[in-house]
């Protein structure tokens, strides 16, 4: 592994391996790296020569200052995760690399993408997270860049974003990594104790049931049943949406739709989960 600090020395790096016509595959992150984020690197390894990966806390897309403040990082632990694995470039920008003048997000049009559920719960996140991959994609130019179905609605913006700005990349969806238990594994699953990541498995137990109950129960019964199954529970349900997977729009029922998708996003003991299962 090889640790770049500033643009200029990336791009360095890159002219090298570019020149050679050889491809980078780019995983953007904000580091606390955990098994699912060193599958998008081992799974960008396989598919390019190269791979590239960031580790920036993006202050842009975080609405709430005290989550921004909270959000664990430790560099020094992520490089030891990365040590081993060859060719890998890990890109650690400073705030001015990726913001010059002024820390802001830029306003990009996203189709409505940006407005319900991770949107209409975060005003203003989607925008930051925009404007600093398009900011990385510009800087790092990669062939394929990695994105985890954790963050479905975050993977459907991207790909968006590269349909309209940055069609030479190719962007590669990454499914949900989970623990033995089924918890889909996140940066702030360390914020809770382990009694709390057993309650948490509440979220995936809903929505493994979700998936069975289609097409029998209408989308609207299943989200129901959903609210009032965590009646009572350690987590406090923020949102359950039923989507189309296209456009990420709540449907009303299984017909014409191509492919569903179940969001749920929920509370325990300070900390913010989201999880999502394909339905078909
Ligand atoms: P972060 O939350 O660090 O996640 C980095 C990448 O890892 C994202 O693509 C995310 O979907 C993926 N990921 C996280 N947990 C995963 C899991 N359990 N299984 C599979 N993939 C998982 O997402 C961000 O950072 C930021 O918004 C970013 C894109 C870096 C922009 O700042």
């Amino acid at each position: 592994m090889r640790i770049v600090r500033s643009r200029s020395a990336l791009s360095e790096q890159l002219n090298a391996i570019k020149s050679d016509g050889e491809s980078v595959g780019f995983v953007p992150t904000m580091g606390a790296l955990h098994s699912g984020h060193l599958a998008l690197v081992k799974h960008a390894a396989l598919e390019n020569n190269h791979v590239v990966i960031s580790i920036f806390v993006n202050p842009t897309q975080f609405n709430n200052p005290e989550d921004l403040k909270k959000y664990p990082r430790d560099v020094d632990a992520d490089i030891k995760k990365l040590e081993e694995l060859q060719d890998v470039i890990l890109f650690l920008p400073a705030v001015s690399d990726l913001y010059p003048k002024e820390v802001r997000s830029k306003l990009i049009d996203l189709n409505g993408l940006d407005k319900v559920m991770e949107g209409e719960f975060r005003p203003g996140h989607f925008d930051g997270v925009a404007t600093v991959v398009s900011k990385f994609f510009e800087i790092v130019q990669p062939t394929r860049a990695y994105f985890g179905e954790k963050d479905f609605q975050q993977l459907q913006i991207i790909r968006l974003i590269s349909k309209n700005q940055f069609p030479g990349i190719q962007i590669i969806g990454h499914p949900v990594e989970r623990n033995r238990d089924g918890l889909a594994l996140s940066s702030r699953n360390q914020l809770l104790s382990q009694e709390d990541q057993k309650k948490a498995l509440l979220i995936f137990q809903n929505l493994n049931w979700a998936k069975l109950q289609v097409p029998k129960l209408s989308p609207d019964t299943i989200s129901h049943s959903i609210i009032q199954n965590f009646e009572g529970s350690a987590l406090e349900i923020e949102y359950v949406q039923i989507v189309n997977e296209d456009t990420l729009q709540k449907i009303d029922s299984w017909e014409d739709v191509k492919s569903a998708r179940i969001f749920i996003a929920a509370h325990i003991s300070g900390v913010r989960l989201i999880d999502n299962v394909s339905l078909f």
